[in-house]
């Protein structure tokens, strides 16, 4: 009877004693957890006899109480404490005991215990505050979170990939119950996960190497390579769409080996969002660059914003693909590396090959030569329909890059029959808003591919080149010479605040000072330095000629009665110099350009100097019948004062003919229909360049003529001198146009004055029949 109620009373209290029991990976460890009393815990963990088994009390590797089961000649356990991913060192004291190994076959069985609470901080305290069954994510006050981690072979060490899981258990201590659940390792949607990681390793693995390589090495195939481009621009956003909307939900539910790929979503979270800032960003840019007209210059700063924004995506796409590698500890992630890799290898490859050739060289100008390009004249480039440019002695055909010029359509537009070698040696720039650009090697060859001709010189101007030893009657041709040889810097001389004439010389090369005719006017000659690749742009100014000038201050001295000298004449001057003249301003704030080169040119260093180029002024007799209005900025009246000096020797020789510069010259009779009233912007009169000479012609004009032909008025902004606006422009021309046939406004200046005329050029035309603006 005891016996029976002794059975009776204890038999329940027996059975109500559970045990928990799981199996994790997929069978290959089984666990069991029990209390033998109500203050501490029994694990039994039965595996493989060549695995050690390592497990923790948390949901990652970090800050975890842990316990590991090795083998260093004998099974050991182990009390640990992991504070991340690496070994776990031992803690200081050893809370684990009763170890026990038991082998059957190849499998072993480790049991050992642990009080619920140590009363160590290194471990974990076990307790029961929850009496459902199972932990659950609404129910987990009392749920104890359980990471695992295995692998072959006696010492336990960093786990590989993959071998490690989770799983959960409950217990209540006062009847010694143990509830565990299930191993919660691996609950991947592998085709979701394949096919999102497919599309971003895509999109950000190819995608973006080509998006780079459309972006920027490819620049020679313009048109092409923008359409592909953006075309693979909006399919690598369109692929991460897909990917995160359609295939994002691969799940996951245990923490990943590498920290970084917990964080897989919010570090790959933001890669759509910018991915399509940086294609509105290339698409606003290209709007801009196409229809904005004078506002294009705005596409020039988005093209900076979209570049950085988009290299930094493309950089930051790939920490969100390794985020998602680590996530699903993939194995193949060291496949990535090695794409990455040789992706960064190819792209340093570009970046060699593209330094290398970026610079521009004048040198390479041989090339369009080489093309063998037809001959075609200012007045057939003039009368074309197509969109010309002038390009050194080249015609470029512009109609089918307008739209792929970084610049934008309306840089390339505003430059139709004009000369654009000063914007693209980065000289000058069409706009106010727009930084001068030195343009690249690869611009070049662009311009080189739609060069459609050659540039057909008048003969004169073929001539201004003499080789020293040639006799002057036999004179060479050289209309296929380039440049003319190198030249050495001889003397400076500062004309005028900042402007210098500059005096080159080489030992074979003789110069026509005196060009007889009109053909040289408006051309320059470029001065190339091979040293410091700049090239530039320089009028030719004969009248500025160190001999020539005071011949004709003399002269007309000498007209208006100011001085009663003897003869004065331009044929007692040498017709071929041996030096040639330029006359350069300096700007103090160039730092590189080549008129700081030639500001502290020394002995030593060589220039390249082109033969005469460029389409002149515009003479022809339906340019400049009526009046002629030219505002003029600074040296801006460089280009035209062989003009002006030749209608003051025609004035000279129809009302004073003895007094003739240069015996028996022949005039184009169109200039008596002609009419030039000049103005001269200058800011100070110390830099007024000409000036002097400007006023005497004013002065000599007037003197022959009751209406002058040619006239000249200087404003010194800086010295109380009206600025030239709009209104200022129409109260000037206003009363002209009422009195006479305004034919063409010339206009060279810098260019917030070119500028003025850019914006108001359509009302000047609309305003005033039969004008035509040039602006230069
Ligand atoms: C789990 O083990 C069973 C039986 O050994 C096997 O059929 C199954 O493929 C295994 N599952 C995985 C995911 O390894
Ligand atoms: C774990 O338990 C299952 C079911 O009893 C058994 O098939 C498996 O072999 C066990 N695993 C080990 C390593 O003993
Ligand atoms: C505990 O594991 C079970 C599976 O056995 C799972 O359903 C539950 O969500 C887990 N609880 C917590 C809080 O992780």
């Amino acid at each position: 009877m005891n016996l029976i109620l002794f059975g009776l009373l204890t038999l329940p209290v027996t059975l109500a004693v559970s045990t928990g029991t799981t199996q994790l990976n997929n069978g290959s460890i089984n666990m069991t957890i029990s209390l033998p009393t109500t203050t501490t815990m029994r694990w039994e963990i039965t595996t493989a006899d060549t695995n050690w088994v390592a497990i923790g009390f948390g949901t990652s590797m970090t800050n975890v109480d842990m316990i590991t089961i090795q083998n260093e000649g004998t099974w050991t356990v182990e009390d640990r404490y992991s504070t991340g991913h690496s070994l776990p060192p031992a803690d200081t004291t050893n809370n684990v005991n009763n170890f026990a190994v038991s082998m059957s076959g190849s499998t072993n069985t480790y049991t050992f215990e642990r009080a619920l609470n140590t009363g160590d901080s290194q471990d974990f305290t076990v307790s029961d505050e929850l009496s459902n069954q199972f932990c659950s994510k609404t129910m987990d006050a009392g749920c104890i979170n359980m990471i695992y981690g295995y692998g072959n072979g006696a010492n336990f060490a960093k786990h590989s990939v993959g071998a490690y899981g989770q799983f959960n258990f409950t217990i209540k201590a006062a009847t010694r119950d143990v509830f565990i659940g299930e191993d919660s390792t691996v609950k991947v949607d592998t085709e979701q996960t394949l096919v999102h990681g497919l599309l971003n390793y895509i999109a950000w693995g190819w995608l973006s190497f080509l998006l780079i390589v459309t972006g920027r090495y490819s620049k020679y195939f313009y048109s092409f390579r923008t359409m592909l481009h953006g075309l693979v621009g909006i399919l690598a956003l369109v692929f991460t769409l897909v990917a995160v909307l359609g295939y994002g939900k691969g799940g996951r539910t245990r923490a990943s080996l590498n920290s970084m790929g917990d964080e897989h979503k919010s570090i790959s979270g933001v890669v759509s969002i910018w991915a399509a800032i940086t294609v509105i960003f290339g698409m606003i840019m290209k709007i801009f660059g196409v229809f904005f007209g004078r506002f294009s210059f705005v596409s020039y700063y988005l093209w900076y914003a979209h570049v950085i924004v988009g290299s930094l995506l493309i950089v930051y796409s790939q920490f969100a693909i390794l985020s998602g590698l680590f996530l699903y500890d993939s194995p193949i992630t060291f496949l990535y590396y090695i794409h990455l890799t040789l992706m960064v290898l190819m792209l340093i490859i570009c970046e060699v090959l593209w330094q290398l050739n970026q610079q521009w060289k004048y040198t390479a100008i041989s090339e369009f030569e080489k093309k063998g390009l037809p001959e075609m004249t200012i007045e057939e480039v003039q009368n074309s329909k197509r969109k010309l440019a002038i390009f050194d002695q080249y015609v470029i055909d512009f109609g089918k890059y307008q739209y792929d010029h970084p610049g934008g359509k309306y840089v390339l537009e505003e430059c139709a029959g004009k000369e654009i070698g000063k914007y693209f040696y980065g000289a000058y720039s069409l706009d106010d808003n727009i930084k001068t650009h030195k343009h690249s090697f690869v611009a070049g060859k662009i311009l080189k591919k739609i060069a459609i001709a050659k540039l057909k010189s008048p003969e004169d101007t073929q001539k201004m080149v003499t080789s020293r030893f040639d006799d002057i009657n036999g004179i060479e041709d050289r209309s296929n010479e380039l440049y003319t040889g190198n030249f050495r810097v001889k003397q400076k001389d500062e004309l005028f605040k900042g402007v210098y004439r500059v005096t080159f010389k080489n030992d074979t090369k003789g110069y026509k000072v005196i060009v007889p005719g009109i053909s040289s006017f408006g051309r320059h000659y470029l001065i190339h330095s091979e040293d410091q690749k700049v090239s530039r742009y320089y009028t030719i100014c004969n009248v500025m000629n160190s001999e020539i000038y005071p011949v004709y201050i003399n002269a007309i001295d000498k007209i208006l009665g100011n001085q009663t000298e003897g003869e004065v004449t331009l044929d007692n001057v040498e017709e071929i110099s041996q030096n040639l003249q330029l006359v350069i301003k300096f700007y103090d704030q160039s730092k590189k350009g080549l008129t700081r080169l030639l500001a502290n040119v020394q002995d030593r260093d060589e220039f390249i100097i082109s033969k005469p180029l460029g389409k002149g002024l515009d003479l022809r007799p339906e340019a400049i019948s009526g009046t002629n209005v030219l505002f003029l900025g600074g040296t801006g009246v460089l280009p035209f004062l062989d003009l002006f000096a030749y209608l003051a020797r025609m004035v000279i020789r129809d009302n004073s003919p003895s007094d003739s510069l240069i015996r028996n010259e022949e005039f184009d009779e169109c200039f008596k229909d002609s009419k030039f009233i000049v103005y001269g912007y200058y800011p100070t009169q110390g830099e007024a360049v000409a000036l002097d000479f400007l006023m005497k012609l004013s002065d000599l004009f007037s003197h022959f003529q009751k209406q002058p032909q040619f006239s000249f008025t200087p404003v010194f902004t800086r010295q109380g001198g009206e600025h030239l606006t709009s209104n200022s422009l129409y109260s000037l021309l206003d009363p002209i146009s009422s009195t006479s046939t305004l034919r063409t406004i010339w206009v060279c200046g810098p260019p917030k004055m070119n500028n003025l005329f850019q914006r108001i050029h359509r009302n000047i035309l609309s305003r005033y029949e039969d004008s035509a603006v040039e602006i230069m």
